[in-house]
């Protein structure tokens, strides 16, 4: 099973992206997770729509219709979804032929979104571990037609000192939080799938 990464955090020390790479050692035999960049996406705009899409709006759509399912990786900003995160969804909400770029062939879905499969992990330093941001995400992701994982749910807060000097989720709690959302996903996946 492919599962594409989304991190909503471009910082390059993100703890976000730490528990992608968490999540990514915790795979069950046969699934991957690959990482798909945001932080190049233009801000959604509907001129840069016309003659065709953006590369870098091109590439995640590439990435995201090979995959079987995403897990997305939420920072929180004043208390929702931070804005490259928001951009990325936008840009891979549109229908195919909007950006004069066709589904691949045999597709019967109108965008990379509809019907894929979605977990959602976050952490913060606030006590909350970007619960608030997890749920407009939530919401946002059910108007995609996106099969959003009702739970489980993973919310690593109070941050500070559950990573290691080299940026790694080393909190013990937390990783079995994430491992239960990874082996959560790839279930989920196979459900919505059959
Ligand atoms: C934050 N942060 C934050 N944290 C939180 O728990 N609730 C919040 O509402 C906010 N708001 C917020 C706004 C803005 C503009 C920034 C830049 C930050 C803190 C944020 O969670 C923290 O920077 C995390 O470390 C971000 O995740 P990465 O970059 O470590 O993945």
């Amino acid at each position: 099973m492919r599962i594409i990464g989304l991190c909503g955090s471009l910082r390059a020390a993100s703890t976000n992206a730490a528990l992608l790479r968490a999540a990514a050692t915790m795979l069950p035999e046969g699934a991957v997770l690959e990482v798909a960049g945001i932080g190049d996406l233009p801000l959604m705009n509907e001129d840069l729509e016309k003659p065709a899409w953006p590369e870098p709006v091109q590439r995640l759509r590439r990435h995201l219709w090979t995959a079987e399912a995403l897990l997305i990786a939420c920072p929180e900003y004043n208390a929702g979804i931070p804005a490259p995160l928001k951009n990325a969804i936008d840009w891979a909400s549109r229908a195919e032929g909007i950006g004069g770029v066709t589904a691949p062939a045999g597709e019967a879905r109108k965008t990379p979104l509809a019907d894929l499969p979605v977990g959602i992990i976050g952490t913060s330093p606030g006590m909350l571990g970007t619960a608030r941001a997890q749920q407009h995400l939530r919401m946002s992701l059910q108007s995609t037609g996106a099969r959003v994982m009702p739970g489980p749910e993973a919310f690593v807060g109070s941050a500070r000192g559950k990573f290691d000097a080299a940026g790694e989720l080393t909190d013990e709690p937390s990783r079995a939080a994430i491992g239960r959302v990874v082996a959560g996903l790839v279930a989920w996946a196979e459900r919505v799938r059959d």
